[in-house]
């Protein structure tokens, strides 16, 4: 027996962020080493974490990458058991974060009529309903629900529950990409809904994990909402600010897509330093980021820190 019940099984399936490591159309210093298969630079898949309440319970996708096809074909407890129907899937219920493409273009890939449910805000339900290809998730079979912020719910599946517990709280954040109207004050939190952090805990469980993979800072709001957490994990888009221009591959400030540096006075390292947190680790890591070299001195430099640097097929049971 469990003093503190069940508990919480996570996978990290994509720790990449948006265009995976390497990028498809990349030739950045890093995404040549991953092309390369240069050691201690692992490729990655896009943003996604898989988490159980345990043994035959199921799983929970939160956020459905565009390379979702390739996660569950490496990862065996996404694959239909061999004893199970001739249609299945131990995929029981899917939560997106925020609408941008690295987060639901993987729901276009669950549409062969397989039942699950679909949580979101209303506000990312909305740019689903905005766009009618995902009407091939029939909703005779797949059932969206819109989730109100800042209230535990149960995470059911089409045939009951999985066990697992998620409450949903907004972060600074900004509208997906593609919904940008260059007007500030329309794309950067014009809804508390647009980007979403989760708590996720079991039923009866003590152990409670947060999974925020965009963050444009730390407030004092997510300081205290984190605090006593067993893991973290974390936006780790870019170590800094000006990385993709120092890099040469774009304009755009991770703060301008919405994402906090690592490194700074306010970057994640400084702003979560005193935050009482079990694991911390860093996900959604775009392919200008340094950490991704394990013989980087800012690998060195974050590890240091305390935090983890989080990898496909991680599994973490807190
Ligand atoms: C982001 O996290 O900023 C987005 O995934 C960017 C994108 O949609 O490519
Ligand atoms: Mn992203």
């Amino acid at each position: 027996m469990e003093a503190e019940g069940p508990s919480v099984r996570l996978t990290i399936l994509g720790s990449a962020a948006g265009g995976g490591f390497p990028q498809w159309n990349c030739n950045y210093r890093l995404s040549r080493a991953a092309r390369e298969g240069r050691p201690g630079v692992r490729p990655r898949l896009q943003s996604s974490l898989a988490a159980s309440a345990g043994e035959g319970r199921g799983w929970v996708l939160f956020n459905a990458s565009p390379d979702i096809r390739q996660q569950i074909a490496q990862t065996r407890e996404l694959q239909p058991g061999p004893d199970a129907p001739l249609r299945s899937t131990p995929i029981r219920a899917v939560v997106l974060t925020n609408a941008d493409v690295d987060h639901l273009a993987g729901l276009l890939s669950l549409r062969e009529r397989q039942p699950f449910h679909l949580y979101a805000t209303a506000r990312v339900l909305a740019v689903l309903e905005g766009n009618p290809i995902f009407r091939v998730l029939d909703p005779a079979y797949v059932t969206r629900i819109p989730i109100a912020l800042d209230a535990p719910f149960a995470l059911d599946g089409p045939d009951g529950p999985t066990g697992l517990v998620a409450e949903l709280f907004a972060v600074p954040g900004k509208v997906a990409l593609f919904l940008e109207t260059g007007e500030a004050g329309a794309d950067f939190e014009a809804h508390g809904e647009d980007t979403i952090g989760v708590r996720i805990t079991s039923e009866g469980g003590a152990r409670s994990v947060f999974y925020v993979p965009g963050c444009a800072r730390v407030d004092p709001a997510l300081l205290g909402r984190i605090e006593g957490g067993d893991v973290l994990l974390f936006d780790g888009t870019v170590f800094t600010d000006s990385e993709m221009a120092q890099a040469g591959v774009g304009e755009k400030t991770g703060r301008r897509m919405g994402h906090l540096p690592i490194s700074g006075a306010d970057g994640s390292l400084a702003a979560l330093a005193g935050a009482k947190i079990g694991r911390r680790v860093f996900v959604h890591i775009n392919n200008t980021n340094p950490i991704l070299d394990e013989a980087s001195p800012e690998r060195a430099i974050v590890e240091a820190a305390g935090w983890e640097v989080g990898f496909d097929g991680m599994e973490i049971a807190p």
